[in-house]
């Protein structure tokens, strides 16, 4: 493939980029995208399950009460309204597709039967739809089944978007590494969607698959899109720790459902930080948990689920406990080591609720995005239903204002001046060197020190990334440093920027909330970070 064209071009085959292009008509011509395999994202990942309004006690009210609380005052309430009121569209939908949600076993009668919720930190009620413990496998089963039916997308996997084609302030295409082949490809399009995910990479330890790498966030800023909050990385208080394992999450619903937390001594340790305990949202936990290792120079905390009945954990928790198993813990007799890792981005590109982005014919979805939901702080099980309500908003904005003309005639890729590199070390050493510095100078607690170390560490990075870059041919793995260097670079600008401690963001030299809550908008001039800040940083809603 060489010179293609579609109507819609779609980066990513997570929940976001995969029920967009099933929301689209089957008139349009869709390129779907992936970097490895149509499962490669967070997705397929994800365990917990997704929040909705479903139970007869619970409401669009205290949903949202519950979101704007996680989210320390930053939460946009016009976004948050828009996401869980469609909670019950998405909901509906899922299940058309032929997503299998658990359901209630105590009620034998077919007609009366109910989903069983769980619960999860932040959330005042259980209103967490799930397949057991693997809802993103299940969800992504079900939507990769329904894409296969569809004749009017082309899949295209083992591609990477390198840079967006923008012409006179509109998007017309891109550049795409066939990462199999070596080639790069021009792909035309009237319209194009980054579902890429997360930046979560950028740390040392995290939850997330090797592709979170902040691609979709690094692209739209080169084109001249505005990010935001990007100094919001959730933590997830309960990965795994174990030499054999490379982290392995511990679903929050296992604390949903009675785990509680341990220190080495058997002291449980998070009614001394919170009076929701285990149940407060994943800031307070994970904050609790980094005080506690650092004050005790501990390498792990525990959980413990062995006291409730081993049925019930093998029921609600299969993949956890067959995980565990494989590494010799029994979870429903030992107590399992535990760790916070890098889980979630918050921040990311500045969108409408349509996805639109600041530049015509570019839209960003589902983690990729910043819509305002999350604010400080994403409360657990929000992130599939937000990938799912914008895609279907995306969905409708983009049929009616796809141009009437598609730019035929796009610049080609030029590597006439590059050579095969003889020094692939530099990629490792960068990578390593930048995921570590991020994880000592930008975690769970910072200071101004810390930021500034980290700032200087990363402009010399990308100095050698750039020039390896204009030097060499590209790779995928170069790629991937490129964007997750320039994506780490604004998370610390962000972090830098705000001089209070609100939400994920700690600053143990600015530890107070200050009165006005505001947005850390950064806005791209000549591809260097300005800042602005704007108390709404939403792009028209036309
Ligand atoms: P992803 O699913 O991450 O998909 C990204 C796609 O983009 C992939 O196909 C990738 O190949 C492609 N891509 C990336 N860059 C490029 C490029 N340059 N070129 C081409 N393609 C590219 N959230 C919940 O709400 N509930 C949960 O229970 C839950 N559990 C989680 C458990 C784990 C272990 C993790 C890691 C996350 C969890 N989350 C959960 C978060 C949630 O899974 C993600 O936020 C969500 O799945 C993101 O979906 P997405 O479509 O935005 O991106
Ligand atoms: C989990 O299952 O703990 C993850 C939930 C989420 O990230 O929303």
């Amino acid at each position: 493939m060489r010179d293609i064209h579609f109507d819609v071009l779609i980066v990513g085959s997570g929940a976001a980029g995969l029920s967009l292009a099933l929301q689209l008509p089957e008139t349009l011509s869709i390129g779907l995208l992936s970097k490895a395999d149509l499962h490669s994202g967070s997705t397929s990942w994800a365990q917990g399950g997704m929040a909705a309004v479903l139970h007869e006690r619970d409401s669009i009210e205290s949903h949202v009460a519950d979101t704007l609380q996680a989210g320390a005052g930053l939460c946009h309430e016009a976004a948050v309204n828009f996401t869980i009121q469609r909670s019950r569209e998405v909901v509906d939908w899922l299940i058309a597709q032929g997503v299998d949600f658990d359901l209630r076993n105590d009620q034998p009668d077919q007609e009366f039967r109910e989903f069983h919720l769980t619960m999860e930190g932040g959330h005042s009620i259980r209103r967490i739809l799930h397949s057991a413990d693997s809802t993103g496998s299940a969800i992504s089963k079900a939507l990769n089944a329904r894409i296969n039916e569809r004749n009017n997308v082309r899949i295209l996997t083992d591609r990477c978007v390198v840079d967006l084609i923008v012409n006179n302030g509109a998007t017309v295409g891109a550049y795409v590494l066939n990462t199999l082949t070596g080639e790069v490809e021009t792909v035309g399009a009237r319209a194009i969607v980054l579902a890429t995910g997360g930046a979560s990479k950028a740390y040392q330890f995290t939850s997330n698959p090797d592709g979170a790498t902040g691609d979709g966030i690094a692209l739209a800023w080169r084109a001249g899109c505005r990010v935001a909050n990007l100094e919001f990385n959730q933590f997830h208080p309960t990965c795994l720790y174990h030499p054999k394992a490379r982290t392995f999450l511990l679903t929050e619903a296992l604390r949903g459902e009675g785990a509680t937390l341990h220190l080495p001594s058997g002291e449980r340790f998070m009614p001394r930080f919170d009076a929701r305990a285990e149940l407060a949202p994943r800031d307070v936990v994970a904050r609790a948990i980094d005080y506690e290792m650092k004050r005790l120079g501990l390498e792990c905390v525990y959980l413990d689920i062995s006291h409730k009945p081993s049925a019930e954990i093998e029921a609600h928790f299969p993949s956890v406990l067959a995980q565990c198993d494989s590494l010799g813990l029994d979870i429903t007799r030992d107590r399992i080591p535990v760790v916070p890792a890098a889980h979630y981005t918050c921040g990311g590109v500045v969108v409408n609720r349509f996805g639109a982005t600041d530049i015509d014919g570019l839209y960003v979805i589902g983690e990729t995005a910043c819509t305002g939901l999350h604010g400080a702080n994403r409360m657990a099980s929000n992130s599939l239903l937000e990938c799912f309500v914008y895609a279907l908003s995306a969905a409708e904005h983009i049929q009616s204002h796809l141009p009437e003309v598609m730019s035929e005639s796009l610049p080609k890729w030029d590597d006439s001046r590059v050579r095969m590199s003889d020094e692939a070390v530099v990629i490792q050493h960068s990578w390593h060197a930048l995921r570590r510095l991020m994880w000592d100078y930008v975690g769970i607690v910072r200071t101004n020190r810390r930021l500034k170390r980290a700032a200087n560490h990363i402009a010399v990075l990308e100095q050698e990334v750039d020039d390896y870059y204009a030097s060499f041919t590209i790779t995928k793995e170069l790629l991937e440093l490129r964007n997750l260097t320039q994506v780490a670079k604004l998370m610390v600008a962000c972090a830098q920027h705000r001089k209070e401690s609100r939400g994920l963001h700690f600053n143990s030299d600015y530890p107070r909330l200050q009165d006005q809550a505001s947005d850390t908008v950064l806005v791209p001039v000549n591809a260097t970070c300005g800042l602005l800040t704007l108390p709404d940083y939403a792009a028209s809603d036309q």
